[in-house]
């Protein structure tokens, strides 16, 4: 069964099904803030009309000094990318026939921005805790590894020192580290590793806007590193490649201190709240630091029964058939507003009541 490769993408999903989709659908594959852009962006929109008329800034500003300054950093050292999607695409030409090391489970554009540049992949599966002394010694014989830190889909965040550990060896070893931060934002700048940046040649860490933001449709994401790394990512990216809109509207979120305070104790709150429901259920929950964790079902050989009649009500879970490691065992569960998630619960817990005992 070949389903869509990334979540929120429910009418592709019901396709490939072959299921009708019910008139109401709520997706709980997407994981972006289920309370919504900043008001800003509402009351500020005829505004930024005129941003269309003219060329946007050729290397992203007023969003490249926004972003230099939330992060302390000089903007000599950001990329800014049309999604963190897009700075995914360019460093993949970095590792044209090398060697790449990947943690699975994990976000599958690395592997698949990788496979036009023949690079060779190594994988190492670590649902929960890594296996360090593995994990140093297989990035010895690479080029390159890729770690998404906290993970999707698991939520895990390896602790600080081990990233720290790993971006040391890799650098003994002329390795490369290029670290995933797009789920950062819903911990604390704190875990960041962008701090260390300037210890390290060697380290490259994408973060996204568009998950903390709710603008996936805006595409707005960037890199930091080293000065050189990024002149030379720069030049493989077209001219003009973030748009006018998403670099205006980017910079301002920067400054909606209260808002991320309020959405980092949302995605507590109603994640902490699932766990307890799911524990209730004997589901097995992967701990996880972010805005949507994954679990599994006590009994997994119902996962396919479960996923389909949750589909055919119209609640939409993300499968994990293409994350190696999970290969469709779990399902992925984005937070949402209480209202959404009670109905979820809801909705469950009349399937246990009904499967329980098979
Ligand atoms: C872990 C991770 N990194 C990066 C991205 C891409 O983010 P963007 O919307 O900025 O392209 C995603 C999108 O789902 C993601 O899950």
């Amino acid at each position: 069964m070949l389903l869509p490769s990334h979540g929120a993408n429910a009418q592709q999903l019901y396709q490939r099904l072959n299921m009708s989709m019910p008139e109401t659908v709520i997706d709980y594959s997407e994981n972006v803030n289920p309370l919504g852009p900043p008001d800003f962006v509402k009351e500020q929109w005829v505004s930024y009309r005129d941003l269309i008329t003219k060329y946007p800034h050729p290397q992203g500003e007023p969003f490249l000094t926004a972003a230099a300054n939330y992060h302390g950093v000089s903007s000599e050292q950001i990329l800014i990318g049309n999604g963190a999607a897009e700075i995914f695409a360019t460093i993949a030409i970095r590792y044209q026939h090398k060697k790449a090391l990947i943690i699975h489970p994990t976000f599958s554009e690395y592997e698949a921005t990788l496979a036009p540049y023949q690079t060779s992949i190594k994988e190492i599966i670590a649902i929960g805790k890594l296996p360090i002394e593995e994990v140093l010694s297989e990035l010895e014989k690479a080029d390159v590894i890729y770690i998404c830190r906290p993970n999707n889909p698991t939520g895990y965040l390896i602790p600080l020192e081990e990233i720290i550990q790993i971006a040391n060896h890799a650098k003994r070893y002329n390795c490369d580290l290029v670290l995933d931060e797009a789920f950062l934002d819903f911990i604390d700048e704190k875990e960041s590793f962008i701090p260390y940046l300037n210890n390290f040649n060697n380290v490259i860490v994408v973060r996204s806007m568009t998950k903390m933001y709710a603008i996936p449709g805006l595409r707005l994401g960037y890199a930091i590193a080293n000065k050189e790394i990024i002149n030379s990512l720069r030049s493989m990216l077209p001219h003009w490649n973030s748009n006018a809109l998403a670099t205006t509207i980017g910079a301002q979120c920067f400054m909606e201190t209260k808002y991320r305070q309020r959405t980092v104790d949302f995605a507590i709150k109603a994640r902490e709240d699932f766990q307890q429901f799911l524990g209730e259920l004997d589901c097995r929950v992967l701990p996880s630091n972010t805005n949507f964790l994954c679990f599994q079902l006590p009994n997994p050989l119902q996962s396919k029964i479960f996923f389909e009649h949750l589909l055919a009500r119209g609640y939409v879970l993300r499968h994990t058939e293409n994350f190696k490691g999970l290969d469709g065992d779990w399902f992925r569960v984005g937070m949402k507003k209480e209202e959404q998630m009670e109905q979820l619960k809801k909705e469950m817990t009349s399937w246990f009541e009904e499967n329980s005992s098979s």
